[in-house]
């Protein structure tokens, strides 16, 4: 590859939104190497695949995209053009060196903590010919790279991610291996990256973590700053007009947190809370560390200072040993929660977890019959949810365009999409809306013009 011609990268993201953020701050650090984005892999010199290790699909699609790479990759060079592989993210962590015994095609792999030696692992790559396999994890802040590249603000919504990596070790999950030690960023680097996205017209920001309510950075004051006095400082920034976080763990929701949802009106009411499983035995094979009924006296001190807050979760079925009893308890905490939304999985073993090398592993069978009669019951409460805001005037922050000529999508504070006849509104406004239809995934409204608007 000549490095000094304009270059074409091409990126894609898989698996949780860490990852997009990540593949954007690759795509940050590339450009000031002459890398333009394109948005197909034919068109590019450079793919990415920033992949993910969560479970063994997410992992298993990364190869058969290798495969369908390689052939682009030969074409391409029949044309007379190069093309670079490289494999980033959560897999790349995981696999490392077997990446490239069992897809020979990649070039680089590259770890979730060292990306930003991207360009340096590239010319490697080019000036020597061998595979570059790149997954340590450096004691140097990746983070303190990105302050010398300028977040570019891609949207009206930006991510930031202000947490990294989980010390709590479920004995499903990949993720304490694959992004490390917890590490929090200061709360000057973060606060200095929200200002940043804000003179680019961002309004609203989602603040990242494996854990983020276990967030501790070094506040400015010199002592470790919570999320919650975190979420008040970055609610102070001019043009930041709303924020949100994700993914907090039950066992770090501090009494600070919980008030600021009550008392800060930029905090969005929206809460990503899972809990994985209604059952205390099957928490406790998890490792959870906390019990159901510790999770619903959560949710009630939540609800208290916040009670219109939509919730949402995650939950695994077949975890191994669950019995047909621990399911219909998580069907029977379902019911009692009432989510707005939330994401549901069947338990996938993942190499080197505890949990994989179970004896009681559930019979796939039984996975797809609870899978499918959790998916039932969530589908038909976040219809409820949806439904329950018909009638109602919500603030929308309009991101993009709709299906529709003339149509916006926005997003209510309570994260519902929510299509609009823009009218003589923009992206980037906050308008109210009067809705009148509601789906399971997006409502339908009006602008209510009368209304004050900000933008
Ligand atoms: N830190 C978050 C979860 C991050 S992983 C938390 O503790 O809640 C995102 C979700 O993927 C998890 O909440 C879990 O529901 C799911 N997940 C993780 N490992 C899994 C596995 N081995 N099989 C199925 N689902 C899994
Ligand atoms: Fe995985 Fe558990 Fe850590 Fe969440 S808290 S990232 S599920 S180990
Ligand atoms: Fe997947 Fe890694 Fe995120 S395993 S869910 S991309 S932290």
């Amino acid at each position: 590859m000549n490095l000094r011609a304009p270059k074409r990268v091409f990126i894609k993201t898989y698996g949780c939104q860490m990852n997009v953020y990540d593949s954007e701050r690759m795509g940050d650090v590339l450009a000031p190497e002459g890398f333009e984005a394109v948005d197909e892999a034919g068109k590019a010199d450079l793919v990415i695949l920033n992949t993910c290790h969560i479970r063994e699909k997410a992992a298993e699609k990364v190869y058969s995209e290798l495969g369908r790479l390689r052939i682009l990759k030969q074409e391409r060079a029949a044309n007379g053009h190069d093309m670079l592989i490289a494999v980033a993210g959560c897999v790349a962590q995981a696999e490392g060196e077997e990446i490239v015994n069992r897809a020979p095609v990649v070039d680089v792999v590259v770890g979730p903590q060292t990306y930003h030696r991207l360009p340096e692992l590239i010319s490697r790559r080019t000036g020597t010919g061998a595979s570059i396999v790149e997954t340590e994890f450096p004691t140097e802040d990746k983070f303190s790279r990105f302050v010398e590249t300028k977040p570019i603000a891609r949207s009206v919504t930006a991510f930031v991610t202000v947490q990294e990596g989980c010390d709590k070790f479920c004995a499903f999950c990949v993720v304490p291996y694959t992004r490390g030690a917890e590490y929090s960023r200061s709360a000057a680097a973060v606060t200095a990256e929200a200002e940043r996205l804000a003179d680019g017209g961002v309004r609203e920001i989602t603040l990242l973590g494996q854990n983020v309510n276990a967030y501790h950075g070094d506040g400015p004051d010199g002592e470790s700053w919570s999320l919650g006095r975190l979420l008040t400082q970055l609610s102070k920034i001019e043009g930041i007009e709303r924020i949100r976080y994700t993914t907090s763990h039950p066992r770090d929701m501090d009494e600070e947190l919980i008030e600021v949802h009550g008392s800060n009106p930029k905090v969005m009411p929206y809460l990503h809370l899972p809990i994985q499983a209604g059952s205390d035995r099957v928490l406790k094979a998890m490792n959870r560390r906390h019990s159901v009924m510790d999770y619903v006296r959560l949710i009630d001190r939540i609800r208290s200072v916040r009670p219109d807050i939509a919730l949402s979760g995650d939950f695994i079925v077949g975890f191994p040993g669950e019995t047909d009893e621990d399911f219909e308890e998580t069907m029977a905490l379902v019911r009692r929660v009432g989510y707005a939304q939330a994401y549901s999985f069947k338990y996938s073993p993942r190499p080197g977890t505890p949990a994989a090398q179970s004896a009681e592993q559930v019979a796939e069978e039984t996975k797809s019959e609870r899978l499918e009669r959790l998916q039932t019951l969530l589908r038909k409460q976040q219809l409820a949810f949806n439904q329950s805001c018909v009638g109602r005037a919500l603030e929308v922050l309009l991101e993009k365009p709709g299906r529709h000529a003339g149509q916006l999508v926005g997003r209510s504070p309570y994260l519902q999409a929510v299509h609009v006849d823009a009218g003589g509104a923009q992206i980037g406004q906050i308008v109210r809306v009067h809705v009148e239809e509601a789906g399971v995934n997006s409502l339908t409204g009006q602008l209510d013009v009368s209304a004050r608007q900000q933008g």
